[in-house]
């Protein structure tokens, strides 16, 4: 069996145990769909994480935090569309929080790409605090909402 070099990195991030945080019971939001995307964007997370801690290329960070940028907009546009569906109140705020996202990984990406190693902890602690600030508050919110609307 041939591994990729991104499936190898995954394997390897998982047997060392170099997790930086996991997605437990307490953050789910009710809404499994949203959970499971959740629980992507974590892994995605730990992937960075435990790429920069085997101190591998930029351009190897710098090709998964494209790819958490990709998958947190699929995200991020599912949530909204919902949001619009069912006329959520917040919804405003909800996507001003989730373009400041992109828009601060798209930057700290470009600055990786011309080689700033020392930004490697920023992105690190960046991404960590807004998932869980994000989740735990902003999505948290929406959770009985959209369960009392049917959404599951
Ligand atoms: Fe799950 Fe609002 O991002």
């Amino acid at each position: 069996m041939q591994l990729t070099c991104r499936a190898l990195l995954y394997i390897l991030s998982m047997v060392a145990v170099m997790s930086l945080f996991e997605w437990k019971e307490n953050f789910s939001v009710k809404i499994s769909r949203f959970d499971e995307a959740h629980k992507k964007l974590i892994e995605l997370m730990n992937e960075i994480y435990a790429i920069i801690k085997m101190r591998k290329d930029n351009a190897t960070i710098v090709s998964v935090v494209e790819e958490l940028s990709e998958y947190s907009k699929t995200h991020f546009n599912d949530e909204v569309e919902q949001m619009i569906k069912f006329q959520y109140p917040y919804l405003k705020e909800h996507k001003e929080e989730h373009n400041q996202f992109i828009k601060e990984l798209d930057n700290m990406k470009e600055m990786i790409q011309r080689q700033s190693n020392l930004l490697n902890v920023q992105l690190l602690n960046f991404i960590k605090d807004w998932l869980i600030n994000h989740i735990m508050k902003s999505d948290m919110k929406y959770g009985q909402f959209f369960l009392d609307r049917g959404l599951k």
